[in-house]
């Protein structure tokens, strides 16, 4: 399946009564299937849950752990880059080398790697003394 064409439906279904910004993201795990999320709003947390970070819940949900690509799509002026959190998240299931796609719903779209998403990144060998 399209990331694009699936992020662009799961988009419909964002929850973002605060913000009144709907974001779907589409993500493709190591066996080929494609995940997908959308930000949910709350009235305590009006900015809510990402739909990255929706996106790789399911994914993980479903028993896998590594993601190969992925998009995400907003209606914005511009392509809208993962919030510093969500590039940790996409970091975690993500290889340096994985293409983002940021898309707006006017046709707009920048790729980027997570590498240059999140340079200097924290990651498991900053723990290892051995
Ligand atoms: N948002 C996402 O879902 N993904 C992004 O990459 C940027 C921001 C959401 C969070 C919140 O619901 C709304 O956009 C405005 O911050």
């Amino acid at each position: 399946m399209d990331l694009l064409s699936a992020a662009t439906k799961v988009r419909e279904n964002a929850y973002a009564p605060y913000s009144r910004f709907k974001v779907g993201a589409a993500i493709r795990a190591a066996s080929g299937t494609v995940y997908t999320g959308v930000n949910v709003e709350n009235v305590a947390y009006p900015e809510g849950t990402c739909a990255e970070a929706g996106a790789i819940a399911a994914m993980v949900a479903a028993g896998e752990t590594k993601l190969t690509e992925v998009c995400v799509i907003a209606d914005s002026p511009a392509p809208v880059p993962p919030c510093g959190g969500c590039r940790q998240k996409l970091v975690e299931f993500g290889a340096s080398d994985t293409r983002v796609t940021m898309c707006t719903t006017d046709g707009g779209s920048l790729t980027m790697t997570l590498n240059e998403l999140l340079p200097g990144r924290f990651d498991a060998s900053h723990m290892d003394r051995t």
